[in-house]
């Protein structure tokens, strides 16, 4: 996890500023909560891991509605998109998440405002 997490932090971003936040989320009630976030999507709990990629409106500020439509959701994708090739590389499978209620992954995962869930990815050993 800890390399996963490394390449998410590696990925370029609009202005270095990395305008995105990453949430690894391993207890089983939050992994069940995410899942209802999901439309009961039910690997999304059984996964061990879920990683949620959001975009930070706060740090993008500078950049103005670009940076805020447009440029803090790239710099999260990206991130996301690093983290999934390199548990390929590991070995491990992966399911990009990105249908789910914004609202109800933010109250899952006690995100604070200007945090904006992009996408989930979930891990773990392919059956
Ligand atoms: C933006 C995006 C959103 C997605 N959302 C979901 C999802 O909510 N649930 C799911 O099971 N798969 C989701 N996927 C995975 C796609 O269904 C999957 O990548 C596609 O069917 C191709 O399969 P493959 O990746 O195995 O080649 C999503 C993929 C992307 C890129």
């Amino acid at each position: 996890m800890e390399r996963v997490l490394k390449a998410a932090e590696l990925a370029p971003s609009a202005g270095d500023l990395k305008a995105r936040k990453v949430f690894f989320i391993k207890a089983a009630s939050k992994r069940k909560e995410l899942s209802e976030a999901a439309f009961g999507q039910e690997f999304v709990a059984q996964a061990p891991f879920v990683l949620i990629f959001c975009a930070d409106l706060e740090a993008i500020a500078s950049y103005g509605d670009r940076g805020k439509d447009l440029y803090c959701v790239q710099d999260a994708t990206i991130a996301a998109t690093y983290s999934m090739l390199k548990a390929s590389e590991l070995g491990l499978g992966t399911c990009w998440v990105g249908a789910f209620d914004e609202a109800k992954v933010k109250d899952a995962c006690g995100l604070k405002e200007g945090l904006r869930p992009i996408a989930m990815l979930t891990l773990g050993y392919e059956a």
